[in-house]
């Protein structure tokens, strides 16, 4: 039997958890991938793929994930075991904890290369007006530098460490609670200056005027990975989190608070990259590079821009930061819950892991050649796992989540565990028909059609 241990740590409150819930949510597949990936995909028509995703697949599945949390009090291996005795679907939870590992090293290494743009822009290198080509060399010197690519991953994660081991109520939400809306005016503002440059338009076209011609291929997959990716569904990590929430809260207000303003950060995101970029000319299809290209030659030639430059990548780095102390804290509860580990030891173990996992993804950008293309494949080792991991594994596990949900813990134990404390299941009947038919018969559909298109990534 497992229980939850008397002293386990919990949200003060209902605000406490949609904050950290949001924060886990808002971070770097925000601001960082989710411009890119729209970028390499065609603008507006993936942006409506990636909306419907997010209503159809992700909402349904965050509340199925919040409610199995909160159930089982657990870890997600521990809740599975715990809700599915003798049966194979805690390996569920054993992919979410792997996923969680692998997201969280090299997720670390751009949240390390956003760290070190903060460090740049507070020491100048962005003072005087730049070109978008200048700014392409600094980043692609500053990438391709070995031993700063892993100092500064070595230097996030070891952020993330600290949080980690103080706990969760403690570290998590105290933190999330200043900044999150800090972040959110500061994104406000520049997007105001991005709207407002010469030559914004074709950037607001590609955006906001969809082309369903280009939708080809991966494209529904790689939408379908952002949508999931950006709400940190399909590996545990609001079921982690949802374990710390109080029976009392109504958990689907929870869930569509979280997936409202994550999706909300992520369009303004688009509204801050797309015309700037077009403004200066660059290819939207230029990969993961973007944003680090794109903001520093606008912040460069703005008034206050040296301000609004590294107050905007210090909190991104802090954004980034409340999203891989969910990946970290997914791992470290298993260890935890599971394996009767101390909170600070298994925090320090899990996170030498993603280190040294990391290590590849950080010299993958002109560090090291063949991680930086791997032959055979043509993509860098980084690229390699935010693809492998951050898009298909955690659709795998969506998949594996609502048809646990739906058919294997059953629609009346949800129900029961929503409405125990006389809290109303708001769009009950949508949602028993989303998790139970759309999401798990989608996500199926859209795996056949790329094993049978070939076309992966
Ligand atoms: N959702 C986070 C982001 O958008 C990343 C994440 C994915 C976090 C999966 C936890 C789990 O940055």
């Amino acid at each position: 039997m497992h229980h939850a241990s008397p002293e386990r740590d919990a949200w003060s409150s209902r605000i406490g958890f949609v904050l950290a819930a949001a924060g886990s949510a808002i971070g770097l597949g925000n601001i960082w991938r989710f411009p890119y990936v729209t970028g390499q995909n065609g603008g507006a028509a993936f942006v409506v793929l990636y909306i419907a995703f997010v209503l159809l697949i992700g909402t349904p599945v965050m509340v199925a994930e919040i409610a199995v949390g909160r159930h089982a009090r657990l870890n997600p291996v521990g809740a599975f075991r715990k809700i599915a005795p003798k049966s194979l679907w805690y390996m569920v939870g054993f992919l979410g904890v792997a996923t969680g590992i692998g997201i969280l090293s090299y997720y670390s290494v751009i949240a390390g290369w956003t760290f070190g743009y903060f460090i740049k822009t507070v020491s100048g290198t962005f003072s005087s007006s730049i070109t978008s080509d200048q700014s392409v060399i600094v980043f692609t010197n500053f990438v391709s530098n070995p031993i700063q690519a892993i100092f500064f991953l070595f230097v996030f994660i070891g952020l993330t460490t600290l949080v980690v081991m103080g706990g969760v109520s403690s570290g998590i939400e105290r933190w999330v609670k200043i900044l999150m809306p800090i972040l959110f005016a500061l994104l406000l503002i520049l997007t105001i200056r991005s709207v407002t440059l010469n030559g914004a338009v074709k950037g607001l076209e590609f955006y906001l005027k969809p082309d369903f011609t280009k939708i080809h291929g991966s494209t529904v997959a790689m939408a379908l990975g952002q949508a999931l990716f950006s709400l940190s569904l399909g590996m545990g990590a609001m079921i982690t989190y949802g374990s710390y929430i109080s029976k009392q809260d109504n958990l689907v207000i929870s869930a569509a608070w979280v997936c409202f303003f994550d999706t909300m950060i992520a369009i303004v995101a688009g509204f801050l990259i797309f015309p700037a970029l077009f403004a200066m000319g660059l290819d939207p299809a230029g990969g993961p590079g973007l944003v680090f290209v794109v903001l520093p030659t606008m912040f460069a030639d703005m008034p206050l821009g040296a301000f609004f430059g590294a107050g905007f990548f210090l909190l991104l780095t802090v954004a980034a930061l409340t999203s891989t102390i969910s990946l970290l804290e997914v791992t470290v509860a298993y260890m935890v819950d599971e394996k009767k580990w101390h909170r600070k030891s298994a925090a320090l173990f899990m996170a030498s892991l993603a280190f040294i996992l990391g290590i590849p993804s950080a010299l993958s950008f002109g560090g090291v050649d063949w991680l930086s293309k791997i032959p055979g494949i043509g993509l860098g080792f980084l690229d390699l796992m935010n693809i492998s991991l951050g898009n298909y594994s955690l659709t795998i596990g969506a998949f594996l989540i609502s048809v646990f949900v739906g058919y294997k813990w059953g629609i009346h134990a949800v129900r029961s565990e929503i409405e125990e404390y006389g809290n109303i299941f708001f769009f009950r009947k949508i949602w028993t028909f989303l998790i139970r038919f759309i999401c798990p018969v989608a996500i199926f559909a859209i795996f056949v059609y790329i094993v049978v298109t070939k076309n992966y990534f």
